[in-house]
């Protein structure tokens, strides 16, 4: 595989949601999402892959096997972006499916066994707080109830149903999404490590052994909003002061638990939000992670108490809603080995890491034998428009993810 189309491809796709800054901006479902998903089904389609749209708006494309009874080899990944995000997050690891599939029908080289594509849709749960929905559908995982899925909208009151109606999927029926892990023989994800590991090691390849996972809860603190010069300090009650403990208690009860865990505030709404105003209503985001689940529950428990002492002192009401709730995964041993075998008959240096970021293949492992590739992140700079991966890291993943394919497929 020496000739590249993965780049034209990367500067094509990413005209859909470019911001000013240079970065990108494809929420899911939104215009730019559908206009990158739009390009991707026709380079499917260019490459002789059969596609379809499943109900939650996935797109599968399949390139058939000589034997389509087998379980198929599936890659996949995300088209969808976090707002200002970089080029590279997703859309590398669809992209690459499609320059291992646009190889092997250059080459006329067919597998016995099928290989699919699949864009799965909302990764990022940014727009809609359904972080890895189409995959969490597609493998049975998704649990929300009628009730909420059809009245669930965005900031501009968009409901997300209408969304995927719109890209041909069928929201109230999303079961019938749901695939027999027995037809996939293999998932496979390429990635943007996101981090620094490569970078400090100085290796193009990471070869993920286990998913760190999120909760996430969004945490409402109710106060009392009043005049900011005629209420003396002992007679407030500021929510905003009480998340400011909060927040720095999170910082000091991540440290002291787990040095694998980390804990992020990423969102802080503030009611009214006047310069004159005691805020009345705070609303904060928290996304807390860990590859050790046991530790990350200590932290959730920890915090609860905190919040439980803070709004007691500070005479505050709270409301804590968890939003996202996934367990963290250990990859398959032999697909570990498989890319781990295949990097050292390329002669590519590669190393075994955890993943910090949740990916589709977080998934997609609880229930067929997964694998992932990393290639790094210069200056481990990620959900920033500044992320950046060199074409030479690109093509090596891009080599080990083909030379994995053959092996499976055959
Ligand atoms: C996805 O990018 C996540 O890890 O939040
Ligand atoms: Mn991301
Ligand atoms: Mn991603």
């Amino acid at each position: 595989m020496n000739d590249f189309l993965i780049f034209h491809w990367l500067k094509e796709v990413n005209h859909w949601g470019k911001t000013p800054e240079g970065g990108i901006s494809r929420l899911a479902f939104s215009q730019e999402d559908k206009g990158a998903r739009k390009y991707v089904i026709d380079l499917m389609e260019e490459y002789g892959m059969e596609v379809r749209i499943d109900e939650a708006a996935n797109i599968i494309g399949k390139y058939a096997g000589t034997e389509p009874d087998l379980p198929a080899v599936v890659i996949g990944s995300h088209l969808d972006s976090v707002p200002s995000g970089g080029k590279y997050d997703g859309v590398l690891g669809v992209l690459s499916g499609l320059e291992v599939v646009r190889h092997l029908a250059q080459n006329n080289i067919r597998g016995r066994h099928s290989l699919e594509v699949i864009v799965f849709s909302n990764e990022e749960g940014c727009r809609y707080p359904y972080t890895l929905f189409g995959s969490s559908v597609m493998m049975g995982d998704f649990h929300k109830p009628w009730e909420e899925i059809k009245n669930m909208q965005d900031e501009q009151g968009i409901k997300l149903v209408q969304e995927i109606k719109e890209l041909g999927g069928k929201p109230e029926k999303l079961f019938l999404a749901r695939r027999n892990p027995e037809q996939i023989k293999a998932f496979l994800e390429l990635h943007i490590e996101q981090g620094l590991v490569l970078e400090d090691k100085g290796v193009s390849i990471g070869i993920v052994e286990g998913i760190s996972a999120p909760i996430r809860f969004v945490l409402k603190l109710m106060g009392s909003a009043d005049h900011a010069g005629a209420t003396p300090m002992v007679l407030r009650r500021d929510p905003l002061m009480g998340a400011s403990e909060i927040m720095l208690a999170l910082e000091r009860i991540v440290k002291e638990t787990s040095v694998t865990a980390v804990g992020t505030v990423g969102q802080i709404n503030v009611s009214p939000g006047a310069v004159n105003i005691i805020p009345g209503t705070v609303t904060l985001s928290f996304d807390i992670r860990d590859i050790d689940l046991a530790a990350r529950n200590q932290i959730v428990r920890n915090l609860e108490k905190v919040i439980r002492e803070v709004c007691q002192t500070r005479d505050l009401k709270y409301d804590f809603q968890e939003i996202f709730n996934i367990s963290p995964v250990m990859l398959d041993t032999q697909m570990i080995s498989l890319i781990e075998q295949v990097c050292q008959e390329m002669e590519i240096p590669a190393i075994k890491m955890i993943s910090g970021a949740a990916h589709d293949a977080m998934v997609m492992a609880n229930h067929v034998p997964t694998g992932m590739i990393f290639v790094p992140s210069v200056a481990g700079i990620s959900h920033n428009p500044s992320e950046y991966t060199r074409n030479e890291d690109i093509m090596k993943g891009v080599e080990v993810l083909g030379q994995t394919v053959l092996r499976l497929i055959k």
